[in-house]
């Protein structure tokens, strides 16, 4: 899958894969409205750390846009953009890139575009080199393999363009013939494993098999992995690292099974403004995300869409720049 199918911005309008309607259907939205990108976020059609970040800097043109057409004044185009930022609040790439393309408002419509797309293109190319790094690194911890990698959520194309980050790191391993397969956390509630995974490893022609998350742990405890890697939505100063929830049941276990626990991040999701985990703010979604099809009506949830693993689970971070052990950033 190429980035223009994944997030692209054609003549005024985002451009973006729904990946609410994956792997059934493959749509593409086009968004040319501040509500209809809000929308689209917050509903995960646009998701995934990376590809929030460049959706959000995208945004801020489309934000430019939209109001030089309907004459907003600077106040209402500065509420219009803080809302975009605030679509999802734990991922720290969005209200980063968002910043920064909106800093260039003052330089024109022209220079706004130009930093949004620059957005766009270097989260690719920064995931192919965290790919790189995060394979040759788990060959140095676990040996020559061919390796069994655990995952979680996704961390492929789809939410960071290029390859990906944990799923990038996967797939480099099985382009060097050192992967032998992944198992896949099928990530209650919204089932981005299972639905966007799965079908990103089945285009890749990489072998997998679908886990239920309250089963992770046990399936490490057995030896069933060599490695487990995942991504990040915000890494805290302090190495705590935020993810896709039920991350942390897998850093325990890891632990406890004494096999490396690898996070793969771009360097944007290192958030130095933000001392550990206590501080990231953990986006909590509606009710129905749990207890739809099966809880009794009036069910109340618990529908914490992150958790923070303390990095001191953390055997490494790796970045497009760096390896950090013991995941804690400088
Ligand atoms: O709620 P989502 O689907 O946006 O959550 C995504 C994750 O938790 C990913 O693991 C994270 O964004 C890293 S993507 C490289």
């Amino acid at each position: 899958m190429d980035h223009p199918d994944v997030l692209a911005w054609r003549d005024g309008h985002i451009e973006a894969l729904d990946q609410t309607a994956l792997p059934h259907q493959v749509r593409t939205l086009r968004i040319g409205t501040v509500d209809e990108l809000v929308r689209a976020i917050t509903s995960l059609a646009i998701r995934g750390a990376p590809v929030l970040g460049a959706a959000g800097a995208l945004g801020v043109a489309l934000a430019v846009r939209q109001g030089s057409g309907e004459g907003w004044d600077d106040t209402r185009l500065a509420a219009e953009i803080a809302r975009i930022a605030a679509a999802r609040p734990t991922a720290v790439n969005l209200s980063r890139e968002v910043a920064a393309v909106a800093a260039r408002i003052g330089d024109g419509t022209a220079a706004v575009e130009g930093a949004a797309l620059a957005v766009l293109e270097s989260t690719g190319a920064t995931s192919l080199r965290i790919s790189a790094r995060g394979a040759e690194y788990l060959l140095q911890a676990c040996g020559d393999g061919p390796l069994r990698v655990h995952t979680h959520c996704n961390t492929g194309a789809l939410a960071c363009l290029g390859w990906g980050t944990a799923l990038g790191v996967i797939r480099a391993l099985h382009v060097a013939g050192a992967l032998s397969h992944v198992i896949v956390d099928e990530t209650r509630p919204l089932l981005q494993g299972a639905r966007l995974t799965c079908w990103e490893l089945g285009q890749l022609g990489i072998e997998h098999q679908l886990a239920c998350d309250g089963a992770a742990p046990f399936l490490i405890s057995q030896g069933r992995a060599d490695a487990v890697v995942v991504g990040a939505d915000r890494i805290a100063a302090n190495g705590d690292v935020a993810n896709k929830i039920g991350t942390y049941s897998l850093a325990l276990a890891a632990r406890q099974a004494g096999i490396p626990f690898v996070v793969a991040a771009p360097e944007s999701t290192i958030d130095a403004a933000t001392p550990s985990g206590a501080a990231i703010p953990i986006e909590q979604r509606a009710d129905e995300e749990v207890t739809a099809p099966a809880a009794p009506a009036g069910t109340r949830a618990l529908n914490l869409a992150f958790d923070i693993t303390p990095a001191e689970l953390v055997t490494a971070v790796v970045t497009e720049e760096r390896l950090i052990p013991g995941g804690r950033p400088a």
